[in-house]
């Protein structure tokens, strides 16, 4: 292989393939010629080796365990940013000056508000409806209510459009939890940080004041950080799929809570959760692992293992500190599921199975723990995640829709069905 072009032989016959390199990680062997130079197609389930597009937004090294938004580290921007200066810089692709700060900040607070419309929808589903399923139908709906921003040739629509959702996200999230619970909505107040005003939104009732807690606000915060964008995960490669076809930016969000609820992807912190009450007390752990390495057990250990880090995840790091700060803010000296997951992890990572496999505690791990002991219920973990990931998707969206070279995407396939054959009327077949 030379450094720039690739020879594949195909039925004895060489076909050259160009290699493109970029700013950091594996080169990519282009194989957009390949079909019809050899008539062939490449054969690679969950994509495990297929880069599906050029992007400039994040980084992973899974082996090392590093993260990047746009050349910054995950740690840099979690400790010293705040969440809306991250949007800015996955959107824009610079951190703001201050003035740049002061203006996207006033651009998403004027935006908070939902068409008062939007309650009906609500009420529309039962009591017991899952956050996530209110979260993908209202969401899919906004497309009904904001028609003048879903003109995605349009470049001013494309950008009010994504600080609409930004901005009305937390709205709607406050909204499913809310009427989940059974409390009257609680209307944004736009003199709060976006973090606040979410709290607010979730845990004010008209009874009372509600005074937000400046140590539960950041570590929400940070924790949107952690959570704002993955590159090319399965809600993101989804959202890239709806909008390859020109779906409007809200539908194809919507696409993307869907997949993102899915206990392999986001679905994995209530799941998470979940697993640390069902084991209890420390001394089940071995009882749980033994079960996770049982090939005839379909048990996994939530929270543990990513496709792409094979080395401890850099926001399960930063997630673990904040557990023990929203605990220690709170309060909460001895939290047994705090125990059990962090004997959990001591066991797993010394464990032959796990050590072998690469298998590390994910975000997912103890982001459960803090969102409990914040009052948030299992229910809603994945809405908070698709909160903040939103902005990732627009980002990537946006990313997609203005690259000159966007084609619908369109994957094929290798064919094992039946050979053609003959329709038999109902009377014939035996
Ligand atoms: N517990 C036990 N065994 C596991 C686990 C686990 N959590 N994860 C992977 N394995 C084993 C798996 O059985 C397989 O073994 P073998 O090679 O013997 O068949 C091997 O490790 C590789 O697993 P895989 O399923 O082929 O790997 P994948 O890259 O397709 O899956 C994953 C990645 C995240 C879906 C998987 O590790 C998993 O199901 N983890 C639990 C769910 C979870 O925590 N998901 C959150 C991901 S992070 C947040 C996000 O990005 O959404």
């Amino acid at each position: 292989m030379s450094s720039n072009t690739s020879t594949l032989t195909v039925d004895n016959k060489a076909v050259e393939l160009a290699v493109k390199e970029g700013t950091l990680g594996p080169s990519v062997i282009d194989i957009s010629k390949l079909y019809g130079q050899s008539g062939m197609f490449t054969y690679d389930p969950g994509f495990t080796s297929t880069a599906s597009c050029e992007s400039k937004i994040t980084y992973i090294d899974g082996d090392q365990g590093i993260l990047l938004y746009r050349g910054y580290p995950i740690e840099q921007l979690a400790e010293h940013g705040d969440f809306l200066e991250t949007c800015y810089l996955l959107l824009y692709g610079e951190l703001p000056t201050a003035a740049q700060k002061a203006d996207f900040d006033y651009r998403v607070t004027r935006h908070t508000m939902v068409h008062d419309q939007m309650n009906r929808f609500f009420t529309g589903f039962r009591r017991d409806a899952h956050p996530m399923a209110i979260m993908v139908g209202c969401v899919g709906a906004l497309s009904a209510f904001y028609h003048d921003s879903t003109d995605i040739s349009d470049p001013h629509q494309r950008m009010v459009a994504s600080m609409r959702m930004i901005a009305k996200m937390p709205t709607l999230a406050a909204m499913a939890y809310k009427y989940h619970v059974g409390q009257p909505f609680v209307y944004p107040m736009n003199d709060l940080d976006y973090t606040s005003n979410f709290l607010r939104m979730c845990f004010a009732v008209p009874a009372e004041e509600y005074k937000v807690n400046p140590v539960l606000s950041r570590a929400l915060d940070r924790i949107f950080i952690l959570h704002a964008d993955h590159e090319q995960n399965a809600s993101t490669s989804t959202v890239r799929l709806a909008g390859s076809s020109g779906a409007n930016p809200f539908a194809c969000i919507a696409a993307g809570i869907a997949c993102l609820w899915g206990p392999a992807h986001g679905g994995a912190n209530e799941a998470a959760l979940k697993m640390l009450e069902e084991i209890g007390t420390p001394d089940r752990i071995p009882e749980y692992i033994a079960r996770a390495k049982d090939k005839n057990d379909p048990f996994r250990l939530m929270g543990f293992g990513h496709r792409v880090y094979k080395n401890y995840d850099p926001r399960a790091r930063i997630m673990q500190r904040t557990t023990h700060e929203v605990l220690n803010e709170l309060g909460i000296k001895d939290d047994p599921l705090l125990d059990v997951a962090m004997e959990l992890e001591q066991i797993a990572l010394k464990d032959e199975y796990f050590v072998e496999k690469k298998l590390y505690p994910n975000i997912d791990f103890y982001s459960g723990i803090t969102l409990k002991a914040m009052g948030f219920p299992t229910s809603m973990f994945t809405v908070l995640f698709a909160l903040a990931r939103t902005v990732g998707w627009i980002a990537q969206w946006s990313e997609m829709i203005e690259d000159p070279s966007q084609r619908i995407g369109r994957p094929r396939q290798l064919y094992t069905g039946s050979p053609r054959r003959e329709y038999v009327t109902v009377a014939q077949r035996g």
